[in-house]
């Protein structure tokens, strides 16, 4: 065994690999900012159209900017024909993080740069990533369900027209006012690992629909963006607010993770979830049927207790996908989209990434300790002996 280099820890914890203006996660006390903006005074306050101006332009919007802003997301919503026709042909039951990631990267196909092999990435394919991908996903939603989809308006909010292009109708102040809080509260988390994998693949100077098309491939597993269409699951499964410490037992009995509880950065409860909570008692209140909320609320406590029982130190506390499954789930969103709803919030902050990765960029290319056997002569295929996979 041949051995060289430094080994870092595993899954990078604790490694800095880069820098970035963008936002910044301070695990030990739950804060979260953006552009120095924390995410607690952002939330209430700002929409996510003003989240995307400071992050792609570096300052909150003037009025006059975030106008300008608005008419060019509306201006881009509309999606190729020949994607929504594609997307007629896929089978009903696929997957749609698979859809959302293929037809996302399918938009290269009608830039007229890309036609030309040109790599070129800038503010305004990002903001054309930024108002597509909830067109995308709200027409595999009707598609899927049968129904023709509907075109875009440029008159409403991010998540107004999402909500609208869903159902045909315009949805109360509180839905929107949900969702819009989702978006900017998701649009950005340091170098979480979808981002990290925008950044890596920008950095090789392959352009932005490449880059999130790898962010999105990234986000679609389950220790990541995945746990928040998990984390529905779970409160399916869980069925009633007091079969919550029951499911809990059983699920670590079996050796399994609560899903939306844990985070890598975050050693206090995730301080986004306290905003989403706030959205789902809202959106259950205004619905009259606060069960998903209900649910959820008596599973963090559930957690909390029977985590500190079984893994006592670890602190083990709700992460941003918890209180997102109450939160869609009122909104009518189907579980399986929840983490296509994640990509398009961070949309926002992985094209930022990718454009700052670009200001100033270097090839990123880490390397491996080489663990393997040490140099050898060739063996000839008639003197090789079968041997067990791997040996
Ligand atoms: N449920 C039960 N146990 C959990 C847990 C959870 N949700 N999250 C972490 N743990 C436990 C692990 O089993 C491990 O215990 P052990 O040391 O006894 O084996 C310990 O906590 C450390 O876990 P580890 O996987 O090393 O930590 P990490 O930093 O890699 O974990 C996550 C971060 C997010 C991957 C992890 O918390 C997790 O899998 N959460 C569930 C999925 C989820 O919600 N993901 C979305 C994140 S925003």
């Amino acid at each position: 065994m041949a051995t060289t280099g430094l080994v870092v820890d595993r899954g990078l914890e604790g490694v800095v690999v880069g820098s970035t203006l963008l936002s910044n996660v301070e695990g030990q006390i739950g804060r979260l900012t953006y552009r120095g903006y924390d995410i607690d005074d952002l939330a209430p306050n700002a929409t996510f159209e003003e989240v995307t101006h400071l992050l792609l332009y570096g300052h909150l919007p003037t009025a006059e900017e975030l106008e300008s802003l608005k008419r060019e997301i509306g201006a881009r919503r509309m999606i190729p024909e020949p994607l929504i026709n594609s997307m007629q042909r896929v089978p009903k039951t696929a997957w749609p993080m698979d859809v959302l990631r293929t037809v996302t990267s399918g938009l290269a196909l009608f830039s007229p740069v890309n036609q030309r092999g040109e790599h070129v990435s800038d503010v305004h394919s990002a903001i054309e990533l930024i108002a597509k991908m909830p067109t995308i996903l709200a027409a595999w939603d009707r598609i899927r369900r049968g129904l023709e989809p509907i075109e875009p308006r440029t008159d409403l909010s991010h998540a107004a027209n999402f909500l609208y292009m869903r159902t045909g109708k315009v949805p109360s102040d509180i839905e929107e006012d949900a969702l819009d809080t989702y978006f900017v509260l998701l649009a950005d988390h340091s170098y979480n690992a979808s981002t990290f994998s925008a950044r890596v693949t920008a950095s090789t100077r392959s352009d932005i629909y490449a880059a999130i098309t790898a962010a999105l491939a990234t986000l679609e597993g389950d220790l990541h963006g995945g746990a928040a269409s998990a984390a529905f699951n779970t409160l399916l499964e869980v069925g009633t607010k007091d079969r919550a410490e029951t499911y809990v037992r059983e699920v670590l009995a079996r050796g399994e993770r609560i899903m939306g509880m844990g985070h890598r950065e975050y050693k206090v409860r995730d301080p986004r979830a306290r905003h989403l909570e706030a959205m789902a008692k809202q959106l259950s209140a205004y619905r009259g049927d606060s069960r998903w909320y209900d649910i959820a609320r008596s599973l963090e406590d559930a957690s909390n207790k029977v985590l500190q029982e079984e893994k006592p130190g670890k602190k083990i506390y709700a992460n941003v996908d918890f209180y997102t499954a109450p939160v869609l789930a009122d909104l009518a969103i189907a579980g399986d989209e929840f983490t296509c709803l994640f990509a398009c919030a961070r949309t926002a902050g992985w094209t930022a990434h990718v454009l700052e990765q670009l200001s100033d960029n270097r090839l990123i290319r880490p390397q491996a300790t080489y663990v393997g056997p040490a140099p050898g002569p060739f063996v000839p295929i008639s003197d090789r002996r079968a041997q067990a996979i791997g040996a």
